[in-house]
């Protein structure tokens, strides 16, 4: 890092970057297509669990809740970022999930939502949902934009009888925070690739009791600061932000300073969240190949951190930050990865992206003739991977199905890997 760029923030450094490579701990089984996607008649992808204030997986009688970003299953895949729709699904077992609909009926802001965050408050009346969301694209503009602003819709209560649990409107949607400019670069900023200011992630302190947001979002590095050896490297500025509730109230934040960056490595660090294990922070993102800088070789995968607190000095986890990665000859299989904690392990979902593809360039997908880029999306939930973690080493231990996420009470099966099946042999 030269002079004239000043940094306090956490860093995921470019010496970090240069230990990350695939090995036995990090690189999970190949993915076979399932006999059925969640819902037939919808591509799913970024997805995350209704939660408790304190971060536990919600139950509502009986049945813990899943939000993912949907498109219809007839789209071409790399259009649907462009009508992403919030639908919800539930499930009494956490493998067999019922389609609610979609999450609100009108009155979203932005073009489009992107990844967020739900908290389910049981004392509110019918039992409350605060929906963080991202709200991306300019309200009201005839072109695509990608302008991205974090929103809050609450109002949102949830309903149960036998044979069904519904989330009901009328929500109230109102942007709750915007890059400052400052701490956070603004679309206006951006020097290279698009800005990104995303993926809300609502968090309880359990060592303060204090209330946060988690969200993905780049530093501003101006021109001519020399923050990097290499000009070319400042356009890599992702950061993993937070704001701050001072009174606790789940509607009203005030942005801080970031958790981490990594300045001159990677743009996008995605989908923010923590699991704090004896008071331990484990902070995780996604990011992908292609968001790295140039001269370090990265890949679509989980990359994880860890603190004594969460204001720490965060170190990447196995000394590099690669927790969970595609194989090599299917390094699309899956993305967009979330974790949470199972006692014992870690267990982790993902959605099943591109199989039966290993280009070296997701934008290649695009040139493949359309019935092929239909046939290679999974567009459902991926095998949730079991993560064994000890301090700063992790390790994968097992799989379980597509789409099956345990609450924290219910027994996986007894621990297996053999190391088979790594490379879809
Ligand atoms: C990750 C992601 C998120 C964003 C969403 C848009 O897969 O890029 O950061 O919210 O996809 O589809």
């Amino acid at each position: 890092m030269s002079e004239g760029f000043t940094r306090e923030t956490p860093a995921w450094t470019r010496a970090h970057a240069e230990g990350l490579h695939r090995d036995d701990s990090n690189v999970a089984p190949i993915i076979y297509p399932p006999d059925e996607r969640l819902d037939e008649d919808l591509h799913i992808w970024d997805t995350w669990l209704l939660r408790n204030r304190d971060g536990s997986i919600a139950e509502i009688d009986g049945r813990r809740v899943i939000f993912a970003l949907t498109s219809p299953s007839d789209l071409l895949p790399g259009k649907r970022h462009d009508v992403a729709t919030i639908r919800y699904f539930y499930s009494t077992d956490g493998e067999n999930w019922t389609t609610g609909g979609r999450i609100f009926d009108d009155g979203t802001l932005g073009q489009r939502q992107w990844a967020g965050s739900a908290m389910y408050d049981p004392d509110g009346d019918d039992g409350e949902v605060y929906f963080y969301y991202t709200a991306a694209g300019e309200d009201g503009a005839d072109e695509l934009t990608y302008t991205q602003r974090i929103a809050l819709a609450t109002g949102g209560t949830v309903h149960t009888d036998d044979s069904e649990l519904r989330i009901d409107g009328p929500w109230d949607h109102r942007v709750i925070l915007t890059p400052d400019g400052d701490w956070y670069e603004r679309e206006d900023q951006s020097r290279g690739m698009i800005y990104t200011f995303r993926d809300p992630w609502f968090y309880e302190d359990p060592q303060s009791g204090e209330t946060y947001l988690l969200f993905e979002a780049n530093t501003p590095v101006p021109e001519g600061t020399g923050a990097c050896d290499d000009p070319v490297w400042e356009e890599f500025n992702g950061s993993i932000g937070i704001a701050h509730s001072p009174t606790g109230d789940p509607t009203e934040f005030e942005l801080r300073p970031p958790l981490l960056d990594a300045v001159c490595v990677n743009q996008e660090l995605e989908r923010p969240h923590l699991v704090v294990r004896d008071g331990t922070y484990y902070l995780f993102i996604s990011s992908h190949v292609h968001t790295f800088a140039p001269g370090l070789e990265g890949y679509d995968a989980l990359y994880g951190f860890v603190a004594d607190d969460l204001r720490g000095d965060y170190e990447p986890l196995n000394g590099h930050g690669l927790v969970l990665t595609n194989p090599e000859n299917a390094p699309f299989q899956s993305y967009s990865w979330l974790v949470y904690d199972h006692g014992d392990e870690l267990l982790v979902t993902s959605f099943f992206n591109y199989f039966d593809y290993n280009r070296p360039s997701l934008d290649d997908v695009s040139l493949l003739p359309p019935e092929e880029q239909m046939r290679r999306f999974g567009g459902t939930l991926a095998p949730t991977v079991r993560i064994g973690v000890d301090g700063t080493e992790t390790d994968i231990v097992g799989t379980l199905d597509h789409g099956h996420l345990p609450l924290r009470r219910e027994a996986l099966p007894e621990s297996w890997w053999d190391g088979a099946a790594r490379d879809g042999d």
